[in-house]
């Protein structure tokens, strides 16, 4: 591990030097398609042609950097993970994936290797949605399932997601191309902070990803009636707000009932014309549902939407549930899991593996390729926050079971497809 100690200090300096690239002076804040997301994605390109890869910007902005094989017709891993970033983020969540699979690259063309396939390392330019509420839109162009209609939504500012991958020199039209040939695929790896509590807890700097959880996000409008908050007498009230304050202890009541294996989380609330002195008329929020199990996620998402409509009845409040987004858990590939497995306890780690409750590119991939996750721990396992932290020697460990697991992928993936 002390040999990778040089190789763990470049990817912190490079981690540190991404995080200085924000739309706001203060913290972290890349969202796609804005400058600080464009200057970004600049400083990755340069980055990838130093190490020798061939560098492009495709269709609607990820950048794409690949590393041929020793011989032709060769099929592809994709190592990737994403640059944009919530609102006052922390600087892993994402750009971890990207640098250390450059690291990697460097690594083995630095050795002078070819290897048996090409690689392509991709920065995903979209994979949080906080802009347009679309997550992994790079993601599901390289895997050939992006969904047009997305092109139409707007965000806060009227801007839509056709004009913004315009404004940065995005193909809206050509985005098919992009897509990597399901021929093509032999696998997909994405390394990862935890984002979560149980590498710090246990005390294990990595972790194989057995699966990562579905998810159903929602958009819900309560719509009551505006009125005077000092003249309309309590009980003649539609207040919009009371009802979505009631529906969100109600979902988190649901979810956290022991055992539920669900997550119900409401992380966005717009109250129309709000003034201190108006009665709200108008609510919309989000709702955002998870669950490893495919069962739990689709009988969750049911029970919550009923639970909103009755306290919608209740309150004489007219209720629209609108589902913006869904995905099914998946399950990473058992092979390469096997293969990671080896690589992690080869390295003499323990072998700690976890179902990943947050979203990864993987998950849009997984319908085209074969996809495996490792994770790296962060600081107490805090994330989508300033203080999310990984200290120099995990990366350091991460970089020996990564080296590792290519080697072994490079045996198994010997000949031409
Ligand atoms: C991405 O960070 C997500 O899981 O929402
Ligand atoms: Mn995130
Ligand atoms: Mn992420």
């Amino acid at each position: 591990m002390k040999g990778t100690m040089p190789r763990a200090e470049k990817i912190l300096s490079r981690i540190n030097e991404l995080a200085s690239i924000s739309e706001a002076p203060k913290g972290i804040t890349r969202r796609y398609g804005t400058a600080a997301a464009v200057e970004a994605g600049e400083k990755v390109q340069e980055w990838m042609r130093a190490a020798g890869l061939q560098v492009r910007v495709d269709a609607i902005g990820n950048i794409r950097g690949i590393w041929k094989a020793e011989s032709a017709g060769a099929g592809r891993l994709v190592i990737a993970s994403h640059i944009d970033t919530v609102m006052d983020a922390g600087r892993w969540d994402g750009p971890l994936g990207v640098v250390m699979g450059l690291d990697l690259l460097e690594h083995i063309i630095g050795s002078g290797g070819r290897l048996p396939f090409d690689i392509e390392l991709i920065a995903f330019c979209d994979e949080e949605g906080v802009r347009f509420h679309t997550t992994y839109l790079g993601s599901k162009v390289v895997a050939g399932r992006f969904e047009r209609d997305m092109l139409d939504r707007k965000d806060a500012e009227g801007v839509s997601l056709r004009e913004a991958i315009g404004m940065i020199g995005g193909k809206a039209e050509e985005l098919e191309e992009d897509a990597i040939p399901s021929e093509q695929w032999l696998g997909y790896f994405e390394i990862h902070i935890e984002q979560g509590p149980v590498l710090y807890e246990k005390k294990a700097p990595v972790a194989l990803v057995k699966g990562i959880a579905g998810q159903v996000r929602a958009e819900v409008v309560f719509s009551g009636m505006a009125g005077h908050a000092g003249t309309v007498p309590m009980e003649m009230r539609n207040d919009a707000l009371c009802g979505a304050a009631e529906f969100i202890l109600a979902a988190e009541e649901l979810a956290g009932r022991a055992g539920s294996g669900l997550v119900a989380t409401v992380g966005k609330l717009q109250i129309a014309n709000a003034a201190s002195n108006v009665i709200p008329g108008e609510v919309v929020c989000s709702v955002d549902i998870r669950s490893a199990d495919e069962g739990v996620l689709s009988q969750g998402h049911l029970q919550l939407r009923a639970l909103c409509e009755s306290i919608g009845g209740k309150r004489g409040l007219a209720v629209q549930w609108k589902v913006v987004q869904a995905s099914s858990p998946v399950a990473c590939d058992a092979r390469m899991n096997e293969l990671l497995g080896k690589s992690i306890r080869g390295a003499g780690y323990e072998m700690v593996e976890l179902v990943s409750g947050a979203g990864h590119d993987a998950v849009p991939i997984s319908a085209v390729s074969p996809v495996c996750m490792m994770f790296v721990r962060c600081y107490e396992g805090i994330s989508h926050h300033p203080q999310e932290h990984v200290e120099t020697e995990d990366l350091a460990a991460a970089i020996v079971v990564a080296d590792e697991f290519i080697h072994q992928l490079s045996e198994i993936w010997k000949y031409p497809l």
